[in-house]
């Protein structure tokens, strides 16, 4: 059996990491890099510290609109399945490069499996949505992370394709998480590359999508609300918008939030066990402040993980100071028996499922 794995960004990685080293010890794999994150620290770390083969290919295609990165992406990723002709192709999440992939394959008649199938935000006003809406749509076997995809998936009638896994993302959390050092956690490093001291007590930010980053507004009030708390804020700003970070927290002088340099997901990862609270736009950080039990606030319009929303654990916020500040005040409680994630597994039955 071979399967060609095409991955591009970040949490893609982490989900190949997981399934990648099951996945090898019974059939061949080919991985495809799109090139779509290139920076070291939003790539090349994945790979080194998580131990992911090093991709067959990199296409090297990245930035510029929507429509040419996937375009592009397309056709590079048709030519190495002409090439490499696999029994199967193997796809993550809601990126550019997810949609690229799956497109170029069901128009060669290659059965396209697709990993976190079935979320909905119920808008096509956001990107990732438009990639898994059709992603999910040409794929031939659906994996799903939670109930509420399977749900959405039968509301489409995709239900004969669909199957509940668990998430990978939950998986990654166990099994790399028990394997962080200090060094991990004291890995931070300032835009301008001076190394950071981690404070005793922090809040964890992450803020990237472009529906909060590409104006300074919301950008702004986000930061500002972060800024009036009592401890300090670690957050690791994406590229994309690190410069526009940095020039609202020196023009506001927001002293209290520490711009720090992306960071490997075992600081990541460590950051998030040991913070106060986390403040994210991220489905990836929202899932893993749940697994850790952290307290989060969403700023976000839509539900992307509706079994977070539970006791006041995530909740959604709009790019509002006073609104965040409130839910982070919120009392939260925390069944730990509720586990609507899976069971650490879901890299194994991936992997049975692509193996059938
Ligand atoms: C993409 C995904 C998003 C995911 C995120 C993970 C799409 C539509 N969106 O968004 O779902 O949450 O990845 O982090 O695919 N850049 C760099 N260096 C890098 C990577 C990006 O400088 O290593 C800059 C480039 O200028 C690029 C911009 O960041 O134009 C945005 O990157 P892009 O890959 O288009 O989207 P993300 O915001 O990363
Ligand atoms: N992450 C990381 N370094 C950072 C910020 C995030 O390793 O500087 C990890 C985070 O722990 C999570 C994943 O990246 O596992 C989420 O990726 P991202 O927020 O970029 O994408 P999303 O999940 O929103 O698609």
């Amino acid at each position: 059996m071979k399967i060609l794995t095409v991955v591009g960004a970040r949490p893609q990685f982490i989900k190949a990491a997981v399934v990648s080293r099951i996945l090898r010890q019974s059939a061949e794999e080919v991985l495809v890099h799109t090139g779509q994150h290139y920076d070291y620290n939003m790539s090349d770390i994945f790979f080194e510290e998580l131990n992911i083969p090093k991709p067959d290919y990199n296409l090297g295609i990245s930035g510029g609109s929507h429509g040419s990165m996937t375009g592009k992406m397309l056709m590079a990723i048709e030519e190495v399945l002409l090439k490499e002709t696999p029994d199967k192709l193997l796809v993550y999440g809601d990126t550019n490069s997810t949609l690229a992939a799956a497109l170029a394959a069901v128009k060669l008649n290659i059965p396209v499996y697709h990993v976190e199938a079935g979320n909905r935000l119920g808008t096509l006003a956001n990107p990732e949505e438009i990639n898994r809406v059709c992603t999910d749509h040409v794929s031939s076997v659906l994996m799903a992370c939670t109930e509420s995809a399977m749900q959405f998936l039968a509301k489409e009638n995709l239900a004969d394709r669909a199957c509940l896994v668990g998430d990978p993302m939950y998986d990654a959390f166990l099994y790399y998480g028990a394997r962080i050092t200090d060094k991990d956690r004291n890995a931070l490093v300032s835009l301008d590359d001076k190394s950071v001291e981690r404070p005793q007590k922090f809040y964890y930010l992450t803020c990237h999508r472009q529906e909060n980053t590409d104006t300074d507004w919301k950008l702004e009030e986000i930061l500002s609300a972060v800024n009036s708390l009592d401890y300090p804020t670690v957050y690791p700003v994406h590229p994309r918008n690190q410069k526009r970070a940095a020039r609202i927290c020196a023009e506001k002088n927001l002293t209290n939030v520490l711009l720090v340099k992306p960071v490997g997901y075992l600081t990541s990862i460590s950051l998030v066990n040991d913070a106060e609270k986390i403040v994210t736009d991220s489905g990836g950080l929202q899932r893993e402040a749940f697994f850790a039990g952290k307290q989060c606030v969403t700023v976000f319009d839509h539900v992307v993980w509706p079994e977070t929303m539970v006791d006041n654990r995530n909740q959604l916020a709009k790019p509002n100071g006073n609104e965040i500040m409130r839910k982070l005040a919120m009392a939260q409680s925390i069944d730990h028996s509720y586990q609507p994630f899976g069971d650490g597994h879901a890299g194994e039955k991936i992997c049975e499922l692509l193996q059938k």
